[in-house]
């Protein structure tokens, strides 16, 4: 496959970026005051953003075990975070293996790969501190996310990346600004935020820019697969082990089935499907699928304002 140059939309984006990294990045280690106990005197989460709330096991809880119960979710998704991150290091490092140095994205995507380094060490070093289980995704999903490794290119790799960086936005922006969490929690929050957001710009620019030079077969094959690998995505958000370790019963059926999780889902990926509303990678014809997962509301939602 030929090696697909940034155009020049993308190296000026990507020049711009590099300039905000130099101007804003964060080193896990001495900007987050490790030394707070990670003890339950506050949520880990914004209770609206935990699987089971609204559930009949989340109104059996006691306020105690709730936020107990945040703190086992707030590690999972850490979790979560490591797993996709690796997979998007891999992807990103891909794109660059293809990239000669004087390539407008080379310099910025090496930062990207850097920071993200830095939040999976992030995500690790509160797991080591949350004292529960260290909750690795599934082992299905661990499998796919190595055929998605290998197997993934080009635009359909971004929209991977993003699917994962926008859901995983949506809660930090929650996170960080809610007086009901404890202050390691938004503070990790709010460092992811402020760097994922550079990830993002640079995944938007880069679908936006790349896709309409795809051929029909490459645009086809793409087409078929994000579905699933969002999908694929958007299930990491629910760990089957942490209601397991909880000994909450029948806690990952009420998750997974719980309308305010599934709402959240569609709610927080709407910059992404509107983005792929707007390039037709959901069309007519794709719609359905993406309904059938789960993954868009039955009515065409507005695009991006
Ligand atoms: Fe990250
Ligand atoms: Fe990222």
């Amino acid at each position: 496959m030929a090696v697909t140059l940034s155009p020049p939309a993308l190296a000026e984006k990507a020049s711009r970026l590099v300039a905000a990294s130099e101007r804003q990045s964060f080193d896990p280690f001495t900007d987050v005051d490790w030394s707070v106990p990670l003890d339950d005197s506050a949520y880990y989460l914004p209770p609206e953003f935990l699987p089971l709330y609204g559930t009949a096991a989340w109104a059996a809880m006691t306020e105690e075990e709730r936020i107990a119960y945040s703190r086992h979710e707030v590690a999972a998704l850490c979790s979560a975070g490591i797993w996709f991150e690796n997979i998007l290091m891999h992807l990103v490092l891909r794109h660059l293996y293809d990239l000669p140095a004087d390539d407008g994205s080379h310099r910025y995507l090496l930062i990207e790969t850097a920071d993200e380094c830095r939040h999976s060490a992030m995500f690790g070093e509160l797991i080591r501190q949350a004292g529960t289980p260290a909750y690795q995704v599934s082992p299905l999903l661990r499998r796919l996310g190595n055929f998605l490794k290998a197997t993934s290119r080009g635009p359909e790799s971004y929209i991977a990346i993003l699917a994962a960086e926008e859901l995983l936005d949506i809660s930090n922006r929650a996170t960080m600004k809610d007086d009901r969490v404890h202050p390691t929690s938004r503070r990790i929050a709010q460092i992811h935020v402020l760097e994922e957001a550079r990830h993002m710009s640079f995944a938007r620019t880069y679908i936006a820019e790349v896709w309409p030079t795809l051929s029909r077969f490459q645009r086809l094959v793409a087409m078929i697969r994000a579905p699933f690998i969002v999908r694929g995505v958007a299930d990491a958000l629910v760990n089957p082990a942490v209601y397991e370790t909880l000994g909450i019963e029948d806690g990952y059926r009420q998750a997974r089935k719980n309308p305010v999780h599934r709402e959240r889902v569609i709610r927080d990926l709407g910059r992404l499907t509107g983005l792929l509303e707007g390039i037709g990678v959901i069309n007519r014809f794709t719609r359905p699928v993406w309904r059938a997962l789960g993954l868009v509301a039955a009515v065409p939602a507005p695009g991006p304002s």
